[in-house]
């Protein structure tokens, strides 16, 4: 395929690089003029394992270069990988200002080309927005009508930056949110080679999945780090409990107790809460986590709750 992959950062380098190692014929863009001299010179514009040499590979094969110029790369491919930065704002509120612009001038390009185009949109975005924010731009800015002269999916990305190469050939899925089954197709192309369960979804899931995801990964970490403080606070050894914990994967590292529904209950779950978050509080060990799990509104609706849907606890 002919792709343009707009926003030359982490998740665009890597997807630029590695689509054009698959063989398809890549045109990045981005407005900082460095990254693109860089990317055309064979370089790596982010600190990789193993990017140098991709990019030296592909941009000398010929199948990926680098420009500022958004409308030639529109003109020249027939699906762009939307890339851009959406960092937080002051207020933790979703900063889209990256987004609406390269829609602007993607939409702006897409005006004057009389094939059909499809955006793929990479960069995370909260749910809604690409129904409230990236279609109304497009169709602004190019006088066309998604679903008919342009495609749309979101395709969020899931590497981790240190081992991103890896990640990309390797992710846990592939998840695709679209809307018509023909872009769906389309885009679930691009990845055949890759092996992993591919799943395709209406656009506002795809973008709740990444938010899911993340969330649970910061969730992760902030819990075993407040067991790993209690641990210390008792003399124990954290990794081994932690270690031994996670070779539960029936009820720890599993589906299981990951249904929404009902609050939980039983006579163990609210009992040890109150028992680990008291030991805490006496050995003067902080655990926000932990202590917002029994907070009181919660509370008495889990007390109220005759039974649970998560089975015995
Ligand atoms: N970095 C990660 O590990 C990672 C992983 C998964 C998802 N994501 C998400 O992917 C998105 C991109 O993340 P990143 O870390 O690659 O961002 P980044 O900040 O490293 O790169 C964004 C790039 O977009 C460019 N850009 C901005 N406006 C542009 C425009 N109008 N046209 C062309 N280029 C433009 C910037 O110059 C910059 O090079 C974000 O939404 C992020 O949340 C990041």
């Amino acid at each position: 395929m002919r792709l343009s992959v707009f926003g030359l950062g982490y998740v665009g380098c890597v997807s630029a690089a590695c689509f054009a190692k698959e063989g398809h014929e890549v045109v990045g863009v981005d407005v900082n003029p460095t990254k693109v001299e860089i990317i055309n010179d064979g370089r790596s514009p982010i600190v990789e394992p193993g990017m140098d040499e991709l990019i030296a590979e592909v941009v000398a094969a010929g199948r990926l270069r680098a420009t500022t110029a958004a409308k030639e790369a529109i003109e020249s491919s027939d699906v762009s990988l939307v890339c851009v930065g959406t960092p937080s704002a002051p207020n933790g509120s979703l900063n889209l200002t990256y987004v609406k612009r390269v829609c602007e001038e993607i939409g702006a390009a897409i005006e004057g080309k009389s094939r059909p185009h499809t955006v793929v949109i990479r960069s995370t975005m909260l749910p809604g927005t690409i129904e409230g924010v990236v279609v109304p731009t497009l169709e602004i800015y190019s006088g066309k009508k998604v679903g008919r002269d342009i495609g749309i999916c979101i395709n969020p990305e899931f590497l981790r930056e240190g081992s991103s190469l890896a990640d990309f050939y390797s992710p846990p899925f592939t998840l695709i949110g679209a809307d018509d089954e023909e872009t769906a197709r389309m885009v679930g192309r691009l990845y055949a080679r890759i092996e992993a369960p591919l799943f395709v979804t209406s656009i506002k899931s795809a973008e709740m999945v990444k938010y899911a995801c993340n969330c649970f990964h910061a969730l992760k970490v902030s819990f075993a780090n407040e067991i790993g403080n209690i641990c210390k606070a008792l003399g124990i050894d954290s990794h081994e409990v932690m270690e031994i914990f996670c070779r539960d994967t029936k009820l720890n590292l599993s589906p299981y107790y990951l249904k929404p529904g009902f609050a939980f209950g039983g006579s163990c779950l609210p009992k040890d809460l109150r028992a680990i978050t008291y030991k805490a509080k006496e050995l003067d060990v902080e655990v926000p986590v932990l202590s917002s799990i029994m907070q009181k509104p919660l509370v008495l609706r889990r007390w109220n709750s005759p039974y649970s849907p998560h089975g015995p606890m």
